[in-house]
């Protein structure tokens, strides 16, 4: 970060301070008291501040109070952030030793779902790169699911927000303080494992949270569940995080959710001098929510999901027209404005009104926008964006903001952002959380010799990259030049001529089908049931399975049937239907988190297993 010729940027930062300093403040600056008359107009001043201090002190009482007459209460005392869902290292259980029957999983899981109602090459990629990088399986929502005839697309959308809403409700394996990625949408490439990708959830909601706690402050509330103690909260929390946009909800101008929403955190001149006011709109600063991208725990998004359906009902219409996209546009709108109101009103007016006048006013622009709020009603969801694209990265007006970056080669690396016009360089490495901890993925497992290993080893088609040799520190790993971030999931949801492109680009694409043979072969059964039991990762979300997806009516759907016919568009290595590569069987047996088979035939070890 730090720059060593650093009086040039530290000038450039001081002119663009002063010009965006106000002509009022440049007076302040040069003005010094100097006589005796000029002191007397200084204290006069100082007098009249505290006058108005005080006297607007009583006058603001008598507005609402908003965070108190909009329920803002969130499901748990405890945040997100400090929820075990990645725990760190894993517990050590031998075969031999006895598992008590009656242990539970106490951390909480982490669930993937995708709203798919078929088929398809861009699911299966997206299912592939969840695999390759040890996603818990996926949970297709609608998969095959047979509307009517006439349904429209209001109504299919209806039925799919349900869906998600009824999997978060009444799925018995999914708990309300469990973590939930959902992508809504088509074409998206896991990039990181899923351990990086809780980890900066959790990190952004804790640095996000300490700005709302300094912008909002605390309020002093009963106690849930214990009448008569009162304790002191922090007013507003992030709790769920959707991707960002570079566009908001499109044609719609005067709503809160385009206007009031809080500015993106980049730096405003991050795509150089036309930042935000190129008329194509792809040199915007990320700042609308995008629809498809959400993580946060179950409780969390089962309010949001709720309040969309609701919403949803209300606008009760044939066109096809994004009603979902535009409810939570609206909810995230919403809840900033009532935000912003409680602010208003517990803020000094004065003090407002200097930093309006020297421009470092925190306030969030209401111009134009005119809501009804109903006592009573919630608009508090604890909905944040990854402006970055920290997690979630989005294509749309955003092909050009990407390097696929191998982080050794520092020639590289030390032009990309001059090449893209970023005004402040910074040092780009490989991120942290990636140079630490994290597994080197072409590390073959270890096996057995006892066991029997399906599929079977081959040299051609296993061949991976040696472990010395290849890494994450010189794995071309896609990034945002601008934001200087390695996003954990790519969004294809812009040029879609670009999508084989930037498929073949992922740094797995080369060993594709070995990685995901690596991930099929990997301990499943017994040992690793033991370790999901115990908190462990090797299994995240309980029910198990590998090498295939799940249902939302619990059904177990395996790779073949998922993917066989798309092959090229997913390995595009020759080596023909997955399972048949070298002529073996694909009728792979899968077992859950009890050791017990869920689909295929019983192999001996499984038996023998079973007997323990
Ligand atoms: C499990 O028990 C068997 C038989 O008692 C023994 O041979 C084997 O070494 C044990 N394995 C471990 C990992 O302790
Ligand atoms: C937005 O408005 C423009 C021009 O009025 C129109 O061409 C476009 O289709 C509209 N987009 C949507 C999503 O309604
Ligand atoms: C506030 O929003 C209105 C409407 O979008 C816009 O015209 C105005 O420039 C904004 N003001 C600021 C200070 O951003
Ligand atoms: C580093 O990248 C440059 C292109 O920017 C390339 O010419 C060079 O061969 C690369 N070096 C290594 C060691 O890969
Ligand atoms: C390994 O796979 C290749 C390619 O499918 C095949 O030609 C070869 O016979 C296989 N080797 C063994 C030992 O199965």
């Amino acid at each position: 970060m730090a720059s060593l010729n650093a009086p040039a940027p530290l000038l450039h930062q001081y002119h663009s301070l002063r010009s965006k300093v106000s002509p009022h403040l440049r007076q302040i600056y040069h003005y010094r008291p100097r006589t005796r008359r000029a002191r007397a107009i200084s204290l006069t001043a100082v007098v009249c501040f505290f006058l108005l201090l005080f006297s607007t002190r009583s006058s603001y009482q008598t507005t609402p109070d908003y965070f108190s007459k909009f329920p803002s209460y969130h499901p748990f005392a405890q945040s997100p952030e400090d929820s075990l869902v990645a725990v760190p290292e894993k517990l050590d259980v031998t075969e031999n030793d006895t598992l008590p029957s009656n242990l539970q999983k106490s951390n909480p899981s982490f669930h993937v779902l995708i709203p798919a109602p078929h088929r398809s090459p861009a699911l299966c990629r997206t299912v592939t790169s969840a695999m390759i990088l040890n996603y818990p399986p996926p949970t297709l929502i609608g998969y095959t699911k047979t509307l009517p005839e006439a349904t429209t697309e209001y109504e299919a959308m209806v039925d799919r927000i349900t869906s998600i809403y009824n999997y978060l409700e009444h799925t018995r394996d999914v708990h309300d303080d469990d973590f939930i990625l959902i992508l809504d949408g088509h074409d998206f490439f896991f990039q990181l494992p899923p351990q990086v990708m809780i980890r900066r959830f959790q990190n952004t909601l804790k640095e996000n949270n300490l700005k709302l706690r300094n912008k909002y402050g605390f309020a002093t509330v009963e106690k849930q569940g214990h009448p008569g103690i009162t304790e002191q909260v922090q007013k507003y929390t992030q709790r769920v995080l959707f991707g960002a946009s570079k566009q908001c909800f499109p044609n719609m101008t005067m709503d809160a959710g385009c206007v009031t929403v809080p500015q993106s955190s980049l730096p405003p001149d991050a795509y150089g001098y036309k930042t935000d006011i190129h008329p194509d709109g792809h040199l915007t600063r990320p700042r609308w929510l995008n629809p498809s991208t959400v993580m946060g725990q179950v409780a969390d998004l089962k309010i949001v999901y709720a309040q969309v359906l609701e919403s949803v009902e209300q606008r009760r219409s044939k066109k096809a027209d994004k009603k979902d996209y535009l409810a939570l546009t609206q909810m995230y709108g919403r809840q900033e404005y009532v935000r912003e109101m409680e602010r208003r009103r517990t803020s000094n007016p004065l003090k407002e009104w200097l930093y309006q006048l020297i421009g470092i006013s925190d306030a969030s622009n209401t111009t134009g926008v005119y809501l009804t709020l109903e006592p009573g009603r919630r608009y508090e969801y604890g909905i944040g964006l990854d402006y970055k694209s920290t997690l979630f990265f989005n294509m749309f007006n955003s092909k050009h903001d990407v390097e696929w970056l191998p982080y050794n080669n520092i020639s590289k690396t030390s032009s990309a952002q001059a090449s893209h016009g970023v005004p402040r360089e910074r040092r780009l490495l490989l991120p942290p959380d990636l140079a630490e901890n994290i597994e080197n993925p072409f590390i073959q497992p270890e096996t057995d010799s006892e066991d029997t290993i399906t599929p079977p080893y081959n040299q051609t088609i296993d061949a991976l990259p040696n472990p010395k040799k290849r890494s994450w520190h010189n794995l071309p790993l896609l990034t945002n030049v601008h934001s200087s971030e390695v996003p954990a999931l790519v969004h294809m949801d812009g040029d879609q001529s670009l999508r084989d492109l930037w498929w073949s680009k992922m740094w797995y694409h080369p060993w594709a089908r070995a990685l995901l043979r690596k991930y099929v072969r990997s301990p499943h059964g017994f040992s690793a049931a033991q370790d999901a039991l115990l908190g462990g990762q090797v299994w995240w979300d309980m029910r198990g399975g590998r090498g295939g997806v799940w249902t939302d009516r619990g059904e177990w759907i395996d790779y073949p049937e998922l993917c066989n016919g798309f092959e090229r568009d997913v390995f595009d290595d020759g080596y023909g239907p997955w399972g048949k590569e070298a002529g073996a069987s694909n009728a792979e047996p899968v077992y859950n988190q009890f050791g017990l088979l869920v689909k295929g035939k019983e192999s001996p070890q499984g038996q023998e297993n079973k007997g323990k």
